[in-house]
């Protein structure tokens, strides 16, 4: 499993991408809101990621018609060679990827819940299809359940008839929460987890590796002094 990143805050990017196991980024508008960023420098802040992080860099479309997104997508899509357009799971959105797949123009159907969403969204030439994890949570529902029934589901089938620039499609656990999503994703094959900074942080850490650490170096101290 890969990890991206989801987030759109530069500061986050920079730091995770310098770990060494960065492979993307996703954002969407409420992490760019969320940096307090502005329309008129949203385009700018997209090339600023894909000129920190070596892999994709999703860019969420607003636009609701086809037209509009398949628009839109062609502007984010020349920003930058890993821009790929975020697009929402819904028949507009379905109708403009089946057009960007065909020019080549890689897309990460969001907001995906349901394993006929995410066929859906493969057989209209999705290069990542996003099922989200933890808003299944927020209602008291078994997003981990969820994520599974739509990796098992598209494992069922090829896609490889509908991909972009020659690479089938890849699921992305999102919405993941904690680093018991990650676990469970990976465990479920999952190809990717894109995690917020700081449960990326914390898939790192284990109170037993604090306590080993602390360990060692109490020990080594001892060696120095000896
Ligand atoms: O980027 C989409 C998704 O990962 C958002 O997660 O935590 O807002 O449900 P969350």
């Amino acid at each position: 499993m890969k990890f991206f990143l989801d987030t759109a805050d530069l500061g986050e990017i920079e730091k995770a991408a310098s770990w060494g196991v960065l492979a993307g980024v996703t954002t969407n508008p409420t992490l760019y809101a969320r940096t307090g960023g502005k329309l008129a420098d949203f385009h700018n802040h997209i090339k600023r990621i894909c000129e920190i992080v070596d892999g994709p860099v999703s860019a969420e479309s607003v636009a609701m018609t086809r037209d509009e997104i398949v628009r839109d997508a062609r502007e984010l899509a020349a920003l930058a060679p890993n821009v790929v357009v975020k697009i929402p799971t819904m028949i507009e959105g379905l109708a403009a990827t089946r057009t960007l797949a065909k020019e080549g123009i890689p897309v990460n159907m969001t907001l995906c819940f349901t394993v006929p969403q995410a066929i859906m969204a493969a057989r209209a030439g999705a290069r990542y299809i996003s099922p989200f994890v933890g808003r299944f949570d927020d209602i008291s529902e078994d997003g981990l359940e969820q994520l599974s029934q739509v990796v098992a589901a598209i494992n069922n089938y090829n896609f490889s008839e509908n991909t972009v620039r020659g690479e089938q499609v890849e699921i992305i656990a999102a919405s993941v929460r904690s680093a018991h999503h990650v676990t469970q994703a990976a465990l479920m094959g999952a190809d990717i987890a894109t995690v917020p900074f700081g449960t990326l942080k914390k898939c790192v850490q284990h109170p037993l590796t604090d306590r080993g650490l602390d360990a060692f170096m109490k020990d080594w101290e001892k060696v120095q002094n000896a």
